[in-house]
This record gives structure tokens, sequence and C-alpha cells, in this order.
């Protein structure tokens, strides 16, 4: 089965096309230290066996975080608790990589701290943030590339930057949240500047054997919105920056979506397509047969199980043995399921 098929990119050695996308745990501190509860939970969801997990969003600066419990790497203490557990998930044959993140407008930080490419709330129920002065984005790149710096030493094997979701580099992305009139807002090129200067200050500290991952919102599921041609284009300038796109859609506006098993798939198959860039689909995306039709149908090289891995951390054994495969997990559940 396809899903089960190893490949590599860069330094990653994929054991599987099974990916465990972001999910905050809102369990860390004002001090964004890891605890024994990320392990626990990351450790065991290594054991199950998906070839990658990347780790939460985790701010690269104190007021950058989506919420007060999020994970930070903005100083050095905080590696200490990530590379515990990184070694420890590494140990039980997972990839790790982590969400690098500015939560811009969405971030719950003191009012004056707030940031976006422009003076726009996301909701009135938000604070208004500050249109960012040239200086606000250098202090912002160098966070992120401090942050990454931070990830290398605490042992990923990747980083993922966070472009989706409407943060900070998702809203420069959005006509939505980004109404600038300088070089960073109005057509694609101009407000892609920001996000693109971000990938390549990071690029330049992040070890070249190591992969970067991006992921994005392809679009904001709003007609004034980002639309998936000009994702497909923000996918081909920052292509030479990156190694994996994981493609997701939505917040930079409130609006319902209409969410049923695979809905981002054809954005995810689209940016594929038209970018050669290898793909992560992301999305209610949870049987193996659905997996494995992805695949096989060439809409994307990698599937990411998001709930479905909290249901039911050893999906991968389980898929396995209901596929008549060879188990492949620690000695010590061989039992349960050979
Ligand atoms: C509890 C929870 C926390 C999440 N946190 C993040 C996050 O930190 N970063 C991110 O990009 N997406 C986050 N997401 C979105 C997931 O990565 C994923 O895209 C989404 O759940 C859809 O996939 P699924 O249907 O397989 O769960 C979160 C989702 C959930 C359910």
């Amino acid at each position: 089965m396809q899903i089960f098929q190893p490949w590599t990119i860069r330094n990653l050695h994929f054991k599987n096309r099974i990916v465990m996308p972001p999910m905050c745990l809102f369990t860390a501190g004002p001090d964004g230290l890891a605890h024994d509860r990320h392990l626990v939970h990351y450790a065991s969801r290594a054991m199950g066996g998906p070839s990658l997990i990347i780790m939460e969003a985790t701010g690269v600066l104190p007021e950058g975080r989506i919420s007060g419990n999020c994970l930070g790497l903005w100083e050095e203490p905080q590696v200490t608790g990530l590379a515990r557990i990184v070694g420890a998930c590494q140990r039980e044959g997972a990839l790790m990589a982590i969400q690098l993140n500015h939560a811009g407008r969405k971030c719950e930080a003191p009012a004056n701290f707030i940031l976006g490419p422009s003076a726009l709330a996301f909701g009135e129920d938000y604070p208004l943030p500050r249109e960012m002065s040239k200086e606000d984005m250098d202090r912002v790149k160098e966070a992120f590339c401090s942050a990454a710096l931070r990830a290398d030493r605490a042992g990923f094997d990747a980083i993922e930057i966070h472009g989706a979701h409407g943060y900070l580099l998702s809203s420069f992305l959005s006509p939505l949240a980004n109404q600038r009139k300088d070089e960073y807002g109005g057509s694609l090129e101009k407000r892609a500047r920001f996000p693109l200067e971000v990938l390549e200050a990071v690029r330049q500290v992040w070890p070249k054997e190591k992969a970067i991952l991006l992921r994005l919102s392809a679009v904001d599921h709003h007609p004034d919105g980002i639309q998936l041609p000009e994702t497909v284009e923000f996918v081909r300038m920052a292509r030479p920056l990156i190694d994996i796109v994981h493609i997701s859609s939505g917040g930079n506006a409130r609006v319902p979506i209409h969410v049923y098993p695979g809905y981002q798939l054809p954005l995810a198959q689209a940016v594929k397509k038209e970018t050669g860039v290898p793909v992560i689909a992301v999305g209610l995306i949870q049987t193996r047969e659905m997996a494995e039709d992805i695949l096989v149908n060439g809409q994307a090289d990698f599937v990411a199980l998001g709930r479905e891995l909290l249901r039911n951390p050893n999906w991968v054994h389980q898929n396995r043995k209901e596929a008549g495969l060879p188990y492949e997990g620690p000695d010590i559940y061989r039992q349960a399921f050979d």
C-alpha cells in the first residue's frame, strides 16, 4: 500500500506517509515551557507509528502566541523540555518537526503588543492590531530565526513555518487582513513580500541539510480573500525555500466552512499539480481507504491525520494489521497487533 511506503526528502527519511499535524495542547504556562503532559502526548503518538510528528504552534515571541498556554521558543530555557520530547519521540522512530508561529492579530497578548499587516481587527471581540512598521517586521523575522536555531538545538529534524489560519504570515497574504499601501500590501507579489522575507531569513540560518515545511491556508473561503490561483503562485515563489507544503484553509475570515471528509483535498491536489512541491493533505482524512486513494491518485504525497490520531494513536499499527501487513511498532505492543 502507498500509505506505508517510505520516502525521502532532504534529511527526512519517512517510514510511511502518515503525518501527525500540529495540534495545540494549550498546556504550557506563561513561560511557554513544555511539561510532562507534552512528553506523554507526543511520545505515545510516536509509539503509534506516524512517520512525522509536527509539534503544535509554538510562539517565536511571548506576545506572538495564540494563547497564554502555547509553547514558546523565544528563549533558551525552552529548549530543554522540547529536546526531551524530541529525543523520546525519535527513539520511538518518529521524525520530529515543530510549527513556528506568530499569531499576529489573533494573539492573546496585551492590546499594545498586537501586530498585524494593517490596523484591522479580526472581529469585534479581538483587539485592534498595530500596522507593523519595518522595525516590527525585522524583529519578527529575527524572532523566527532565533526560534529556528533553538529548534535545531532541541534536535528537531524539521521546522514548519505557520503561514495558515489567519495568523501573522497568513494575514499578510490575505487581502482581507492586509490592506497596506506600501510595498508589503496590494498585489500578491507585495502581500507575499514579508512571508517570503521570513522564509528567506529562516532558510539562511536553518541547517542546509534539514527540511523546512510551510503550512498555508490555500483559500480564505471568502470572495474577497485569497484564492487558490494566488496560493499556487505563492508556492511557486516560495519553492526554492521550502521542501514540503502543508495545505489547509481558512482563518482570515469568520465564515462558516463546509466541512466533509477530504474537504481540503482539491486544494492540496491543485497545489501539487501546479507547483510540483511535495504536499501534505489534511482535513477529515480518517480511513485507510481514503488515505490510500489520495496517494494512489496523486492528490498528495502525505496525509495528515489530526483528530483521528487523538482518537486512535495506534492508527498505523491497527491499519497495517487490517491490511494484513507485518507489525512494525515497538516490541512491547507486538502481542496486541501481530
Ligand atoms: C485541538 C486542535 C488543535 C490544533 N492546533 C493547531 C496548531 O497548533 N496549528 C495548526 O496549524 N493547526 C492546528 N489545528 C488544525 C489541525 O492541524 C488540522 O489541520 C485540523 O484538525 C484538520 O485535520 P483533521 O480533520 O485530521 O483533524 C488544530 C486542530 C485541533 C483539533
